[in-house]
């Protein structure tokens, strides 16, 4: 059986910064305020007439050259997403196509905020089982335009941006655990419960009842942290660095704590992007990568927790 593993790292920020000081004359909030409960200092926006794909096509073309893989090498493209461009045809359909990829299979996944980790798990089994040898795997939001900029509950937390990898076979094991879950039940806690730009009566606009998400978020994410270190059989000890979901640094430093692991083993980017879903790992992937925090051999965690509620953790070795 072959392996999978991570051969090249891409990201795309949009240059639009929304600060806490710009937020403060949209709602009733603080710099202040949002700093100390959130560790929030600003975000990313895509310009309006830009779109989920069109920051996924950047990153992918970063991740394809990094890992140095022509376009005409992938095998299939797997996107992470809820806030595709289309209800349908998916985002990965139209990557294929601006990639100039060869008529390769193309789908979009969606799994909330763990929706990368979603995918990860998909490419993972398609490349150990010989169905792929490289795949795309994205996960990419443009959340800013299902925010409701009058709900403060909301609007300080959520930015766009979006990340890819290469996923390729591999001789030495690379993701050596993945760890998903689900419960339905509190599905209204964070949700969309409609669509459509046009739609004038907000139903497009995220909901969240942020204080029931950020207590299950915490527990989850040491439980689901737990049962992929030992999946992959390690103790957390044996973890080189923790990329957390970006989702509030009070749920990063409650989960870092009851995992034991030492503040200078968590990534941590929040304060610059905020909580941009489905891309979160992979924009604090690919910056710590460039500020060399990982090196050959590492034992990375990744966890997320998020819509649905889904979540999922993965213990890969670099
Ligand atoms: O990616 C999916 C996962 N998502 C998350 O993990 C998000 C989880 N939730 C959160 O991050 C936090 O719950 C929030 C940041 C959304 C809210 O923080 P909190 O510490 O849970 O605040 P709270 O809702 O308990 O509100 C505390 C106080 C309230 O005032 P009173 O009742 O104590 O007077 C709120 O009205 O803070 C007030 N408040 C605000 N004040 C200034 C709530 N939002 C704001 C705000 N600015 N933006």
């Amino acid at each position: 059986m072959s392996f999978a593993k991570i051969s090249g790292t891409g990201i795309y920020i949009p240059d639009k910064i929304l600060s806490n000081k710009d937020l403060e004359a949209l709602v009733d909030t603080s710099d202040e305020w949002i700093k100390a409960r959130t560790g929030i200092s600003e975000r990313r926006i895509l310009d309006k007439d830009k779109a989920t794909s069109d920051m996924c096509y950047e990153a992918c073309v970063q991740a394809l050259k990094n890992s140095h893989t022509d376009p005409k090498e992938i095998d299939g493209i797997i996107v992470g997403t809820v806030t595709p461009d289309y209800m349908t045809p998916s985002v990965a359909c139209l990557l294929q196509d601006r990639l100039d990829t060869r008529k390769i299979f193309a789908f979009d996944l969606s799994a909330g905020c763990a929706g990368f980790i979603y995918c990860l798990n998909v490419a993972k089994a398609l490349i150990e089982n010989g169905q792929a040898k490289k795949l795309l795997v994205v996960g990419s939001e443009n959340l800013s335009k299902i925010t409701d900029y009058k709900d403060r509950g909301t609007c300080i937390l959520f930015g766009d941006g979006a990340g890819a990898v290469v996923l390729e076979e591999s001789d030495e094991p690379g993701i050596l655990s993945v760890c998903l879950g689900a419960s339905g039940k509190e599905a209204e806690l964070l949700y969309t419960p409609g669509g459509g730009s046009k739609d004038p009566n907000g139903y497009r606009f995220l909901k969240m009842e942020g204080k029931e998400v950020f207590k299950e978020a915490v527990k989850v994410i040491q439980s689901n942290s737990l049962e992929a270190i030992e999946s992959a059989n390690l103790n957390p000890n044996d973890i080189d660095l923790f990329i957390p979901h970006q989702a509030n640094m009070r749920i990063i430093e409650a989960a870092r704590e009851r995992l034991d692991l030492p503040l200078e083993k968590c990534y941590v980017n929040i304060e610059r992007y905020g909580n941009t879903s489905s891309a979160s790992v992979l924009l604090a992937l690919h910056e710590a990568l460039n500020e060399s925090k990982i090196k050959k051999g590492d034992n990375i965690l990744f966890s997320v927790f998020g819509a649905g509620f889904a979540w999922g953790s993965a213990v890969i070795k670099w």
